[in-house]
């Protein structure tokens, strides 16, 4: 009883203080849908690869099959293995046991949302979160913070040729019971099929033109979460390769189905929300089956109201503010929100909001977003006087104080970009740009000292894995004073694109007193405006 009264507690009371950029991306990947582009290749759910809905094969499937595959190197008695995005590598890829294109696909899809903040662990982990919750499935507890293999596991995912033994010890291996075995397989299951170009003793050519790479499904209903793939197994209905193949060797799901006398698969057909909750208890281990000494984050629950791409740039005297904010579970778009802010000189302002849209996109709940600009928008910022600044917000939702319990929604005006740095030369191919960034001025007013300012970008070693390299800025010889709060330091960065689609984005990072700041801004190189003299 206590216990469950706990639990009740933490369910409600773990939202984290923001802003936490890790947290924050980790958020937003898991809730903001329409903010990703991986998302739309959910809708709908037999979609395969960007437009497809013939082959018989999904997105959704691939996705769920890859995050298994990556988990279930595990091993219990050392710790290695595990969700680390390992599948990711073309070792993997290319064991027996990992037959198919899926997690090719898969990975070039999810790997877009991987940086610093986000590991590909994280990104496979909430892809195959969103497929099931998208596409029928319970709500899944999403922890973050799986961390990245730089080499490959050793081999461990079950094929459909072994024995029953086989398949218990190597589910025991990845920490899971014989009867959790029968349900997490019943939970996988539930989507997709075996293809006949990785299976082609398992699955014949089917000759159909709704299904061209010919998927033998394991439920009728393979792009929808539900215990069809239960009933129609306890029915004697089912056309599972896995289960009714002519090959008995492959049938690893009757053997695995059948093993305790049918109890589970009966308990799941006679039962869907059984079914459900048991799927979301064991997708969510799955999923949290990571390396000894990786510490998952707290479950990640939505943020009641959330400001998002936050960010400040300089334009000669004006101090801009960008950004959004979200109120999370409602419809209605037409509150009267307003921004409260602390500044430098003990100032207390406000500003109304624009009412941006109302998102029906999340996964289940609909989130209303306010621009920080004018009503109607002449801008898309808010102005502000540079020496006063900004250093913590509020907001008033309907005369509602939203300010995290007091705290407040910190800012730093401390480092920013300016909007004096321009390209200083027209070529598409050989990129060249002059950043310049605007440090709080320390000579007018106490305060910053960076020891260091400098470029960031977030990009992908050999390996590989997110690094990000830093471009040092230096500090400028004759200090140039756009006005009184700030001066400029400046830099020319110069890339060669070897692909010509490749897009360049900075954020601005920073050292003050040994502490390491960003904006976190994506600053795109081809976006900057050309320099005087430079002719297109
Ligand atoms: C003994 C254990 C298991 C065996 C032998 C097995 C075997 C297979 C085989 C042979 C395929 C066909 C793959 C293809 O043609 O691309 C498949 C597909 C799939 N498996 Fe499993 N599986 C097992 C457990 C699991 C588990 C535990 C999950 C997830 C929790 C899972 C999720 C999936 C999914 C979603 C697909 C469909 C992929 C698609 O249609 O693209 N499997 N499985
Ligand atoms: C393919 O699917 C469409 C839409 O569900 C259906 O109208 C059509 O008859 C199907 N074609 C075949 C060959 O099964
Ligand atoms: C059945 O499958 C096993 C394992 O893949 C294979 O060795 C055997 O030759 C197959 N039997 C037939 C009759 O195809
Ligand atoms: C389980 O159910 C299936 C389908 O009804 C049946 O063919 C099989 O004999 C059953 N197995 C056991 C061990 O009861
Ligand atoms: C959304 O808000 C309603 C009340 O307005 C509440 O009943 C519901 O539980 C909330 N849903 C979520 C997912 O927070
Ligand atoms: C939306 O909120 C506004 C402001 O509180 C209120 O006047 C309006 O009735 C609400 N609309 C709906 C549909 O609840
Ligand atoms: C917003 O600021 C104006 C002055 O600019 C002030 O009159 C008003 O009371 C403020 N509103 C709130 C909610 O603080
Ligand atoms: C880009 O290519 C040009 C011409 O080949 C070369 O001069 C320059 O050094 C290269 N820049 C970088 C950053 O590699």
């Amino acid at each position: 009883m206590l216990a469950l009264v706990f639990l009740g507690l933490l369910a409600t009371t773990d939202a984290y203080i923001w802003p936490s950029p890790k947290l924050d991306a980790l958020e937003s990947l898991r809730f903001d849908l329409d903010r990703h582009s991986f998302a739309s290749l959910l809708k709908p759910c037999d979609l395969f690869i960007s437009d497809g809905s013939n082959s018989g094969r999904s997105n959704a499937a691939d996705w769920i099959r890859n995050a298994y595959h990556d988990m279930a190197t595990y091993n219990n008695a050392d710790g290695s293995g595990g969700m680390d995005g390992s599948i990711r590598f073309a070792e993997e890829q290319s064991r027996a046991e990992n037959a198919g294109d899926g997690f090719k696909n898969t990975a070039k899809v999810l790997f877009q949302e991987a940086n610093r903040y986000i590991s590909v662990a994280d990104a496979f982990a909430i892809g195959a979160i969103m497929a099931i919750e998208n596409c029928g499935g319970p709500d899944i507890a999403f922890r973050g913070g799986r961390v990245d293999a730089a080499v490959a596991n050793s081999p461990g995912v079950p094929e459909p040729e072994q024995d029953l033994d086989s398949h218990i010890a190597s589910f025991a291996r990845q920490g899971f019971t014989p009867t959790e075995m029968i349900s997490l397989v019943a939970c996988g299951h539930t989507f997709g099929g075996v293809q006949r170009d990785p299976f082609p003793d398992i699955v014949p050519e089917v000759n159909d033109a709704n299904n061209t790479e010919s998927v033998l499904h394991f439920d009728t209903t393979n792009v929808h979460f539900d215990n069809n793939v239960a009933t129609e197994y306890i029915s004697g209905t089912t056309q599972n390769p896995l289960v009714v193949g002519f090959n008995d060797t492959t049938n690893s799901d009757k053997r695995i189905f059948g093993s305790d006398g049918n109890v589970t698969m009966r308990s799941f057909a006679n039962d869907p929300t059984l079914y459900a909750s048991t799927c979301a208890e064991l997708f969510a281990r799955m999923l949290d089956t990571v390396p000894k000494g990786v510490q998952l984050t707290e479950v990640i629950v939505p943020l009641p109201v959330k400001p998002d791409g936050v960010l400040f740039s300089l334009d000669g005297d004006t101090l801009k503010l960008s950004g959004q904010l979200r109120i999370w579970n409602t419809t209605n778009g037409s509150r009267t929100v307003r921004l409260l802010w602390d500044d430098r000189v003990g100032g207390a302002n406000n500003f109304t909001l624009f009412s941006l849209k109302v998102n029906n996109n999340a996964p289940r709940t609909p989130a209303a977003w306010y621009l920080f600009a004018p009503t109607p928008p002449r801008t898309s910022f808010i102005p502000l006087d540079p020496v006063a600044g900004m250093t913590t917000m509020r907001f008033s939702v309907d005369g509602m104080l939203e300010d995290q319990g007091g705290v407040g929604f910190a800012v730093d005006d401390r480092v920013v970009f300016s909007e004096s740095s321009c390209r200083t030369s027209a070529s598409s191919t050989n990129l060249a740009a002059r950043y310049d960034v605007a440090p709080f001025n320390s000579q007018v007013r106490n305060g910053v000292n960076p020891t260091r300012v400098y470029l960031e970008e977030d990009t992908f070693n050999d390996v590989p894995l997110s690094v990000v390299i830093e471009t040092d800025i230096p500090p400028p010889t004759q200090p140039i004073v756009p006005n009184p709060a700030y001066k400029i330091w400046s830099v020319e960065v110069s890339v060669n694109l070897t692909n010509p689609n490749d897009i360049i984005k900075y954020s601005i990072g920073a050292e003050i007193n040994g502490v390491k700041i960003t904006d976190n801004g994506k600053h795109i190189l081809t976006d900057l405006p050309l320099c005087p003299g430079v002719s297109s």
